[in-house]
C-alpha cells in the first residue's frame, strides 16, 4: 500500500486502521473499545485494553529467542566507554530496579522523577517504572535547581533518581548539589533518593534519605511486568508553554505502544534486529519516543550516545558511531549538523567512515533549514534526508515523509506530508481553511491518534484552554505554516511565546519572569531572535525602575547569570538591552511578534490597536544603536 492510500485509510477508518495496528503487539489483554471519548471529552484509544510497556520492549523479545540480541548499545565518548547491552542482561537489569523500586515502597501510579545524564542507568530506570506500573517524569539534566522543584513540586514523586554529575564535553557537572537545592526549594518532599555514583564525580548522600544506586540494588528482588490499563499514564514530561509554569504531558500506555511500533517501520523503516540511532537526550521526547521506547517496542538496537556532534573528540564523531555501530537510521537535531558544518564545512572527516550501512537521514526539534539540507544531501549522497516535524504532545511526528510506506520526493524546508492519523488543516484567525501558499495555524482535526496526549498531569482545564479552545475541535499545534500545490508541509515557527534553542524547547515567559524579578527591572520582554548555530536565541528587553541607575554592561551580566542559575545554561540567554519603552497594544500586550521581525528584519505589520505608534520607531533607533539591527 502506498502513502496516499494509507493515510486516506488511517481518516476513512480510524479505529480499523489502528485495531490492526494494535493486533501487532503482545496485550495482556486485547482492548474491548477502539476509541472513546473519556468523561473529561478527551479521545482515548484502546479503553480495557491490558499490557505492560516494558514487557513489550524487553521480555517479549527475550521470550521470543531474541534474548542475545544488543538490545542497547551505550557508547560514551565523554567517558571512553563503548557498553552492549543484550535483551536478556537489560530485562535482568530492569527486573531488578524495579525491585529495587518497590524496596522503596513505589507502586502503580506513584511517580518518580528521574534527574539523570545520558547514562545507561537512566534507559533502565524508565523501563523499570513502566514494568511497575510506576509514571517517571525524566527531567532534562540542562535544568537548574528551580526548574527541576516546579516539576518535582507538580509530579509529586515518591522517589527521585538521579546521578552525581553529567558531562558536558570534558565539563563534569556535579548533579547532586542541583538536586539537593531543588529539594530544598520544592514544598513536596521526596522520601528518598537512589544517586549513581559516577567516578568524575563522587556525590555526598544524606543519611537514610539517599541510597548510592549499587548498594541500593544489592539484594533487590528481580519483579515481573505488572498489567497496566491502556489508559494508564506511562510517563509524564514537562514541556514548556506561554507562561513559565511548564506543562506536564501525560502519555498513555496503550496508544504510546502502537504508535510507537507502527511508526519504526512505517516512518524510519527499521524492523527487528537493525541499528538505529536517534542522537537525542533522554530528557526530550525524542529521548523518550526514540532512544528508549520506539526502538526498543520494535526490537532493534537502539544506542545511547554520551558525546556531543563536535569536540567528543572531533566533527567526525557522528559519522564514527554510524560506521562502528552500522547504523541504519539515524535521527538528530539540524542545530547538531550545524555545529557540524561549522567545523567541517566540506564533511572531510566522514571520509575516513564507512557509512554505507546508513540508509536514511531524519532531522526534527526545529525547522531543517534549506542551507544544512542541501549541505546534507551533498555530504550524504544517495541517502534520504528527511525532515519530519512533531512536538511533545504528541509523541511521534506529525508530518514525515514515510520511508517504510513509500519514499517521497523530498523538498527544502518541508517535512513532507501528514502522517497517518493526522488530519492537518491550515486555518486562518477566524477558523476558515486556507489554500496552498497561505500561511496560518496549523492544526490537527480531532480525534487525534494513538500516542497523542489526553490531557496535562493534574490540570485538564488547561490542557482544554491551551490547546483546543482557539478552534473548538480541532489541536492548536502552536506552529504556524503553509501547504505548497502539493499539499507538503512547511512549517515555519511558533505562532506563541515558545521558542527553540538549539533544539531545545524553552519558553520565553519562563526566562522574562526570572528577569523580572531583578530588583532594577521594572518590565521586560524576552523574545526569540534568529542565531545561525542554535537557530533561536533568547533577547532581553527592559525598561528599569525611576532612579534605578545601573550599568548597562553590569546589569546584563547580572540577569544572565540570574537566568543561568534560575532555567540553566541551555537557555542561552546572553544579551539584554535597556530600552525606553516596550510596544503594546491599547489593552497591555506587549507586541513580541512585531519586536522578534524587526530584530530579524522580517517585514511586519503594526496592529491598529498600537497603543502609541511612534514607539516602533523610537525601539528602532535603541536597537540600531545597540547594535542589536545592523
Ligand atoms: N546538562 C548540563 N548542562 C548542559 C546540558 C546538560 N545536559 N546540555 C547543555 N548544557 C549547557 C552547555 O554545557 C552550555 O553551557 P555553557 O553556556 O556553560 O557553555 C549551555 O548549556 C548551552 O548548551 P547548548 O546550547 O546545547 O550549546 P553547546 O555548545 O553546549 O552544544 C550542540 C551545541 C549543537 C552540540 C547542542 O546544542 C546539541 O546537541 N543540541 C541538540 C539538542 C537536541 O538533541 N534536542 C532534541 C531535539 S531532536
Ligand atoms: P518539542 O516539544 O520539544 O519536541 O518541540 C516541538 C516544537 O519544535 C514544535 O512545535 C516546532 O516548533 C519545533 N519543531 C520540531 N520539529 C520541527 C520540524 N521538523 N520543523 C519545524 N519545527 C519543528
Amino acid at each position: 500500500m502506498g502513502y496516499a492510500e494509507e493515510f486516506k485509510r488511517s481518516l476513512n477508518d480510524p479505529e480499523g486502521f489502528w485495531s490492526e495496528q494494535a493486533s501487532l503487539i503482545p496485550w495482556i489483554e486485547p482492548p474491548k473499545r477502539i476509541l472513546e471519548q473519556d468523561d473529561n471529552g478527551a479521545w482515548r484509544w484502546f479503553g480495557g485494553g491490558k499490557l505492560n510497556s516494558c514487557f513489550i520492549a524487553l521480555d517479549q523479545h527475550v521470550e521470543a529467542g531474541r534474548g542475545d540480541q544488543t538490545a542497547l548499545i551505550y557508547d560514551s565518548p565523554a567517558t571512553g566507554q563503548v557498553t552492549k547491552f543484550s535483551y536478556s542482561e537489560l530485562t535482568d537489569w530492569t527486573a531488578r530496579v524495579a525491585g529495587g523500586l518497590r524496596k522503596l515502597g513505589v507502586e502503580k501510579g506513584d511517580r518518580v522523577v528521574i534527574y539523570m545524564p545520558m547514562i545507561p542507568e537512566t534507559a533502565v530506570a524508565m523501563l523499570a517504572c513502566a514494568r511497575i506500573g510506576a509514571v517517571h517524569s525524566v527531567v532534562f539534566g540542562g535544568f537548574a535547581a528551580p526548574e527541576l522543584a516546579t516539576r518535582i513540586d507538580d509530579a509529586e514523586p515518591r522517589v527521585i533518581l538521579s546521578a552525581s554529575c553529567g558531562i558536558e564535553f570534558d565539563r563534569v557537572i556535579p548533579y547532586k548539589p542541583l538536586l539537593d537545592d531543588a529539594i530544598e526549594i520544592a514544598t513536596h518532599k521526596p522520601a528518598h533518593t537512589v544517586i549513581v555514583q559516577r567516578p568524575q564525580a563522587e556525590a555526598e548522600l544524606i543519611a537514610d534519605r539517599d541510597f548510592e544506586w549499587e548498594a541500593w540494588l544489592d539484594g533487590a528482588e528481580p519483579t515481573d511486568c505488572v498489567p497496566v490499563d491502556a489508559h494508564d499514564p506511562l510517563y509524564i514530561l514537562y514541556t514548556s508553554g506561554t507562561t513559565g509554569k511548564p506543562k506536564g504531558v501525560v502519555r498513555d500506555n496503550g496508544g504510546h505502544a502502537v504508535a510507537l511500533t507502527y511508526s519504526m517501520q512505517a516512518i524510519y523503516g527499521v524492523d527487528a534486529g537493525d541499528v538505529y540511532w536517534a542522537a537525542s537526550d533522554v530528557g526530550w521526547v525524542v529521548g523518550h519516543s526514540y532512544i528508549v521506547y520506539g526502538p526498543l517496542f520494535k526490537g532493534c538496537t537502539s544506542i545511547l550516545y554520551e558525546g556531543k556532534p563536535v569536540r567528543t573528540p572531533d566533527a567526525g564523531a557522528f559519522w564514527r558511531v554510524i560506521a562502528e555501530h552500522r547504523v541504519k537510521s539515524f535521527f538528530v537535531a539540524p542545530t547538531a549538523f550545524r555545529a557540524v558544518k561549522k567545523e567541517d564545512p566540506d564533511c572531510e572527516l566522514r571520509k575516513g567512515y564507512d557509512i554505507s550501512c546508513l540508509k536514511y537521514q531524519f532531522v526534527a526539534g526545529e525547522r531543517l533549514d534549506p542551507p544544512t539540507y542541501h549541505w546534507l544531501k551533498d555530504n550524504l549522497p544517495g541517502v534520504p534526508v528527511i525532515d519530519h516535524w512533531w512536538q511533545t504532545e504528541t509523541g511521534w511526528s506529525i508530518c514525515a515523509n514515510m520511508a517504510g510506506v513509500e519514499l517521497l520526493e523530498t523538498r527544502a524546508g518541508s517535512p513532507t506530508l501528514p502522517v497517518p492519523g493526522y488530519d492537518l488543516r491550515i486555518l486562518d484567525e477566524d477558523g476558515h481553511e486556507l489554500g496552498p501558499n497561505q500561511e496560518g495555524a496549523i492544526v490537527v482535526k480531532e480525534p487525534m491518534p494513538p500516542s497523542c496526549f489526553p490531557t496535562v498531569w493534574g490540570d485538564h482545564d488547561r490542557f482544554v484552554e491551551s490547546y483546543f479552545s482557539q478552534y473548538p475541535g480541532f489541536y492548536l499545534t502552536g506552529d504556524g505554516g503553509y501547504r505548497d500545490e502539493d499539499g507538503y508541509v512547511y512549517v515555519m515557527g511558533r505562532t506563541d511565546d515558545v521558542i527553540n534553542v538549539a533544539g531545545h524547547r524553552l519558553s520565553t515567559g519562563q526566562i522574562e519572569e526570572v528577569v523580572a524579578e531583578h530588583p532594577a527591572v521594572a518590565e521586560c520582554a524576552v523574545i526569540g531572535i534568529h542565531d545561525a548555530d542554535k537557530g533561536q536565541v533568547p533577547m532581553g528587553l527592559m525598561l528599569l525602575k525611576d532612579g534605578a541607575n545601573m550599568d548597562a554592561g553590569d546589569l546584563q551580566a547580572e540577569l544572565v547569570q540570574m537566568v543561568r542559575s534560575s532555567v540553566g545554561a541551555i537557555a542561552n540567554f546572553k544579551r539584554a538591552v535597556v530600552v525606553q519603552r516596550l510596544p503594546k497594544t491599547r489593552s497591555g500586550k506587549i507586541l513580541r511578534q512585531v519586536l522578534r521581525k524587526m530584530v530579524d528584519g522580517e517585514s511586519y505589520v503594526v496592529p491598529s490597536t498600537i497603543d502609541d505608534p511612534a514607539i516602533i520607531d523610537e525601539i528602532d533607533a535603541t536597537l540600531r544603536a545597540e547594535g542589536v539591527i545592523q
